[in-house]
């Protein structure tokens, strides 16, 4: 392999010959066209198109292909160049100045006469024409070095419908919301000289029916390559054999040459990097590329390997050195993870030859504060929450993901059925296709693609056809998943013959049939439940547009509570288990209170926030280790007396009921439902559960009657973040009584004030609020409320002060850092004692991504590593090799960056039961 060395002592630049440069910071933001637009914009040939293309979106392939034959060249240089917003010396002073990611939606206002799918926002179609056009544009300088370098800028996501010029040259446009794509801007950059990138966004048209945001909500980069370079997203890296732990890679290399004169001589080095950093694997070939030409290479390399699961989150780094004539000519990274993934009809998904129960999640890409616009940390954040819950599998609902949420799964061990957003076969729906697969193929946490989410055609022969040629084309680019397809109806019809693995949302009452029929036909489910729920409700309030908590039945729909689906899949592996809709709620989508004021769905196990409805412990008590005794609703009623129904879910055996020290009695408790205490009459006091196993107390959980407001308690999920303006730390908002007691029925108006950071936005999962998100006040709502705060470039003290008129003012001190601290000591840490094993459960832990377990036979003893890299799922690990009769410590570490604290020792005898 050529090193650096070499590079040097032939006087070549030593700068990297890939650089990747985050172009996040520094924008000029302008809503609504200029007024010159009309006639220039307007007059692009493929405007027209582009909004017939919308407006037929997945309603068949016969409008599509008329426009693909009728489209006009959309490349034409110059194109646009006497729009004002266009020009190079326009002078954009007076346009807001602001930094991506960026959603204009969610900083407009509620309006009644808004989409009720998309959240009644002030956007989309006619009523709403001066909100839905968006203007960037940002100026930047390129070095005289970067001459002769080929310049790419890469968007990972636009809502939607874009229009992107150079120095005034159009570099062309992309339609979905969703998609990554990238423009070759070498010919119309300016190396040594100013730049203007400018980016006009059509948010007039939905592409679903939920809320979707407006503008450049995901990163956008400027990528130096030289001429000879790894392709864009060109390499995969996949485990083509699998014995024991010993894998053999196959690595997949597109090159290209874009000088025009010169064949390009050299090597292609493929060089695998273990966590650590140490060199496990390597392979070299010869490599001549004609000039002008792409060449795609394949090598093999056999490595013993640590191997990726949801339990062990374990990644490589794949370097791709190229060289030409002796010198380095790019060098490329690309992480990866060794293992296997595959289905059977009779038994569900297996990862490296391990079983696999789907316990799932699907989810929309919408939080409470910032729309559509998550800075990378909130992804680590909300697969935090739904690992919290036990959840191993995330569905990306309607859409392809962001790259950082797929990153996050895969450092974190959490398994993901990847979607697209775009039944067709046309040029634009493949391509986005085309660039979703190549984008993401290497992520470890990626099980299963899925192609199309109940699209009305489902049934029939010509979605059989369409979902054939899009199969096909998965299937060229990436032999190691297979494909599902969503359908909810016409199962053994359209997409069900020609589609990998069936997909089933709701109607559990056939699936058994279906699966009779077809015994050979993998299956899974694709989307289940539906429940709406509403945090800290306990009565529906159609005025409000309120749903109680209960996890039951909504009358007359096809909602399955929690402990109905799962048991179902559970005792069906061929099923494969099941994507509950969904983890988080989202905007838009109202149902079953589908009108004004209420603007966010109920679905959500945990709400826009990411705070807990109840049924989120149904799911932890059957998905995790963790010993969990949830006890709903609250004990803070206004009338002595008071009927309520008391509900209980866990996973002990029995749980008995105490109302101010009085037994209610001891009930038996299904691990997969819940005990119910119905009628209960309110005493203000303390309501406490005590939960058993095997006629023993295991657990008990105490409430008591809350006072009246008297103080706020801010509690950041990490008080320490990196000083680099996009590190965010999520801060919990709640209101206490006198005496420090949650108070759950608060709704004080809270306000804050900031000082070293910035207040991103706010929420409090309310479905039906319309206070602002990018405001500096927020209501609690059953006495919790959210602040994301986000750092500035600077190090040094943030702090966040929340004040309320008639409570006790809170402050919460941050620190903005240079560099992360390791994460904090597991708390909740515990062991419980099984026959020949104990189960160690702990807390999540913010900003982990894996876990190791020490052991140790006496306390304060030497603790030995018996599991390494753990994933978040489970919240915990079995201990196997134990013998009945010893008591065994455990503690444990979280990891993070570089070093970690271990948590306090917790103590368990495995006996015979
Ligand atoms: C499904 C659909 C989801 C969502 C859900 C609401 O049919 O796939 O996107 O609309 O219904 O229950």
């Amino acid at each position: 392999m050529l090193g650096l060395a070499s590079a040097q002592a032939a006087g070549q630049s030593t700068a990297a010959p890939r650089q990747r440069i985050l172009m996040d910071a520094g924008w000029r933001f302008q809503l609504g066209d200029p007024p010159d637009v009309t006639t220039n914009v307007s007059y692009y040939p493929e405007i027209p198109h582009i909004q017939q293309l919308q407006q037929d979106q997945v309603s068949g392939p016969r409008s599509e292909t008329f426009y693909e034959t009728n489209r006009a060249d959309i490349f034409a240089t110059h194109a646009g160049e006497d729009v004002s917003f266009v020009r190079t010396n326009y002078n954009d002073n007076a346009w807001r100045s602001l930094d991506l990611p960026h959603d204009w939606a969610v900083e407009l206002p509620f309006d009644p006469r808004g989409d009720n799918g998309h959240g009644y926002k002030a956007i989309g179609g006619a009523r709403f024409a001066s909100n839905n056009i968006g203007w960037y544009r940002r100026t930047f300088t390129l070095p005289t070095s970067d001459s002769g370098k080929e310049l790419w800028l890469e968007f990972d996501g636009v809502y939607r419908n874009c229009l992107v010029w150079l120095n005034g040259h159009i570099l062309g446009r992309n339609v979905s919301g969703y998609s990554s794509f990238y423009f070759d801007a070498t010919p119309y950059a300016n190396p040594g000289g100013t730049n203007v990138l400018v980016v006009r966004v059509d948010a007039s048209q939905f592409e679903g029916w939920f809320y979707e945001g407006a503008g450049i909500y995901r990163h956008v980069w400027l990528t130096k390559v030289n001429p000879v370079h790894v392709a864009q997203w060109g390499t995969f890296v996949y485990t083509s054999a699998l014995s024991g732990s010993n894998a053999t890679l196959t690595i997949q290399t597109e090159v290209t040459n874009q000088d025009s004169a010169a064949t390009s001589k050299g090597t292609l080095t493929s060089t695998v990097y273990d966590a650590a950093g140490k060199v496990v694997a390597g392979a070299t070939a010869a490599l001549d590329i004609p000039a002008g030409r792409n060449l795609a290479a394949t090598q093999t390399v056999s490595l013993p390997a640590n191997l990726w699961s949801p339990q062990t989150p374990y990644l490589y780094k794949l370097v791709t050195t190229v060289s030409n004539q002796n010198a380095i000519a790019d060098l490329y990274k690309t992480p990866f993870g060794v293992r296997t993934v595959s289905i059977d009809p009779t038994n569900g998904v297996f990862i490296n030859g391990q079983h696999v129960e789907i316990q799932g999640m699907a989810n929309h890409q919408d939080m409470a504060g910032v729309g559509e616009a998550l800075p990378d940390r909130l992804q680590y954040f909300r697969i935090e929450r739904l690992q919290e819950m036990g959840a191993n599998a995330y569905r990306c609902a309607h859409n392809e993901p962001a790259a950082e949420l797929l990153d996050a799964c895969d450092q974190m061990g959490m398994l993901v059925l990847d979607e697209n957003r775009r039944f067709g076969t046309n040029a634009e729906p493949i391509s986005e296709l085309t660039r979703e697969i190549r984008r993401d193929r290497n992520h470890p946490s990626i099980f299963m693609w899925s192609l199309e989410n109940e699209e009305p055609l489902q049934g029939t022969a010509t979605a059989a056809s369409i979902v054939k040629v899009m199969q096909d084309v998965v299937h060229s680019m990436d032999p190691t998943r297979r494909c599902t397809a969503a359908m909810n109806g016409s199962w053994g019809s359209g997409v069900s013959t020609v589609i990998d693995v069936q997909g089933f949302n709701y109607f559990l009452q056939n699936m058994d049939r279906f699966h009779s029929r077809f015994p050979n036909q993998c299956c899974i489910g694709t989307e289940i439940s539906s429940m709406p729920t509403d945090r800290g409700i306990y009565a529906n309030d159609r005025v409000k547009g309120y749903v109680q908590a209960y996890d039951i039945h909504w009358p007359g729909s096809s909602s399955e509570p929690s402990e109905e689906w799962w048991p179902f899949y559970n005792s069906r592996p061929w099923a494969s288990g099941a994507f509950s809709w969904t983890g988080f709620d989202y905007r838009g989508e109202t149902w079953p209170y589908a009108n004004w004021p209420n603007v966010v769905c109920h679905y959500g196990t945990l709400d826009l926030c990411g705070f807990p409805k109840d049924n989120f412990y149904s799911y932890q008590a059957n998905w995790t280790f963790k010993p969990v005794l949830h006890l709903f609703p609250h004990w803070s009623w206004q009338t002595p007396g008071q009927p309520v129904n008391l509900w209980v879910f866990g996973n002990c055996q029995e749980v008995e009921l105490f109302t101010n020290g009085v037994s209610l009695g001891r009930k038996p408790l299904q691990v997969q439902g819940h005990v119910e205490w119905d009628s209960v009459p309110f005493a203000p006091g303390t309501l406490r559960a005590v939960g058993y196993s095997f006629g023993v107390p295991v657990m008990t959980n105490t409430i008591v009657t809350a006072g009246e407001p008297a103080g706020i308690a801010l509690t950041p999920d990490r008080s320490t973040i990196l000083a680099d303006g996009r590190d965010v730390s999520v801060i919990t908002v709640d209101v206490r009584d006198a005496k420090g007691n949650f108070v759950p029925t608060a709704s004080n108006e809270i306000s804050f004030s900031i000082k070293g950071g910035t207040i991103l936005g706010v929420g409090n999962g309310d479905p039906s609020c319309h206070e602002a998100d990018k405001g500096s006040q927020r209501a609690v709502f059953n006495g919790l409320a959210q602040v994301i705060v986000q750092s500035t470039a600077k190090t040094g003290a943030i702090t966040l002060t929340a004040t309320s008129p008639g409570l006790r003012t809170a402050t919460a001190p941050l620190t903005a850092a240079s560099s992360l601290p390791p994460p904090a000591a597991p708390t909740g840490v515990c062991a419980t004692g099984g026959n020949a094993r104990v189960t160690v459960s702990w807390d999540i832990v913010p900003g982990a991504t894996t876990y190791d377990l020490w052991r140790s036979t006496s306390r304060g003893g030497r603790y030995a590593a018996i599991a390494k890299s753990i994933g978040g799922v489970n919240l915990g690990y079995v201990d196997c090799s134990v013998a009945n009769g010893t008591t065994y410590f455990y503690a444990v570490t979280a990891n993070g960056n570089g070093a970690s604290v271990k948590s306090a020792a917790v103590s368990a005898s495995p006996a015979p039961h």
